[in-house]
């Protein structure tokens, strides 16, 4: 197939551009790079990279592909708050200008990466299944419910768009994030000795590896289009979903010399839920999650020690999304709308 991925640069991206090559499919990526300098390992290159903004493309930009998998956009609620209406312009109408656009060059299939946080404060006596009422609390989760009721609008016989409701991520990545739980817990941990909890521990939250996540964008791109036509399906394992001090035990058990420390005054944290994942566990052609938390722990550890990753390094801006950001803004390297202030020099 001929895979067209926005967002090929991002943590998610830089993963699944080595999975669909390992595949033999051919990769086209769109980026407009705002992490381009925050590499933690070698980036894997698509066939070919758009350096663009998802707001300008338009369907000449998809050149005959056969699929696009749309992973572009601010990733994270604290990102999503830096300016609200920035966040519904990049993810929500910038999806929609992507699906029409997809839609216009004749792409039959367009998979989304939505997220699990669209259910947003829960009971934790529910498990949520795909027909779960959305409960959005930050301008990000409430993007991601925007953009699937926009893209199911465009869905008709020759047009199939895909919903992945991702669970939290975690894992290695050439484009590290640590601002993602586990990476951040395995990461304080490995380098201070602290296991630190923000919130009281108490929150649940599913949770799945990255290269999963890659598992169920090839298998919803490589699914006959009628097995997944505008079909939504959470993205994790039902038996992956953890209390936030489950998952602070594993690492304290897993990485040498760490403890667990509470953060003075942190409460219960309003983003709390359980979600149920049979519906891509057994609707999904092909999805064969693998990872366990406990497996990624030690896996994030060894990257780390492989890469020589430091605390000044970790705490930076490098791995922070929001940081990163942060400082393009303090350096007006991008406004307030979060375009480039002029043209970036090419990296590769
Ligand atoms: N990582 C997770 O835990 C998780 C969970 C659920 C859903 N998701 C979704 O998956 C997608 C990818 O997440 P990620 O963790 O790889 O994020 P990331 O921040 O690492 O990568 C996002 C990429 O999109 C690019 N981008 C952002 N705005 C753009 C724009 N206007 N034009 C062109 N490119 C732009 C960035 O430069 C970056 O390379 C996001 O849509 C995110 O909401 C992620």
């Amino acid at each position: 197939m001929r895979v067209f991925v926005t967002g090929h640069d991002g943590y998610i991206g830089a993963v699944l551009v080595g999975f669909l090559k390992e595949r033999g499919h051919q990769v086209t990526g769109l980026d407009t790079f705002y992490f381009e300098e925050c590499a933690l390992s070698d980036v894997p290159r698509p066939d070919r990279v758009i350096r663009k903004d998802i707001r300008s493309v338009t369907a000449a930009d998809f050149d005959g592909a056969d699929g696009v998998v749309h992973l572009a956009g601010l990733s994270n609620d604290p990102m999503g708050d830096i300016n609200p209406a920035c966040t519904y312009d990049i993810n929500a109408d910038a999806t929609v200008i992507l699906g029409r656009a997809a839609k216009a060059a004749g792409v039959p299939k367009f998979v989304f990466a939505s997220s699990c946080s669209i259910y947003g404060a829960a009971s934790p006596d529910d498990v949520l299944d795909e027909q779960a009422e959305f409960n959005p609390v930050t301008p990000y989760g409430e993007s991601k419910v925007r953009s699937e009721a926009a893209l199911s609008q465009l869905a008709d016989a020759g047009f199939s768009p895909v919903y992945l409701r991702n669970a939290t991520a975690y894992g290695a990545s050439p484009k590290l994030r640590a601002d993602l739980m586990v990476n951040s817990l395995v990461g304080y941990a490995y380098l201070s000795g602290e296991v630190l909890i923000k919130s009281d521990g108490t929150p649940w939250r599913p949770l799945v590896h990255v290269e999963d996540i890659c598992r169920a964008v090839l298998a919803a791109l490589e699914a006959p289009a009628g097995t997944v036509h505008d079909t939504a399906f959470n993205i994790g394992r039902s038996s992956e979903n953890y209390q936030v001090r489950d998952v602070a035990e594993h690492v304290a058990r897993i990485v040498p010399d760490s403890r667990i420390v509470y953060e003075p005054g942190g409460g219960p944290d309003t983003r709390c839920y359980r979600v149920d994942f049979s519906r891509a566990e057994t609707g999904l052609p092909g999805f064969e999650p693998v990872w366990t938390v406990p497996a990624g722990i030690e896996e994030l550890l060894k990257s780390y020690r492989q890469s020589g990753l430091r605390m000044a390094d970790f705490e930076g801006s490098r791995f922070i999304r929001l940081k990163t950001l942060k400082d393009h803004l303090a350096q007006a390297a991008l406004n307030k709308d979060l375009y480039w202030n002029s043209p970036r020099p090419q990296a590769h």
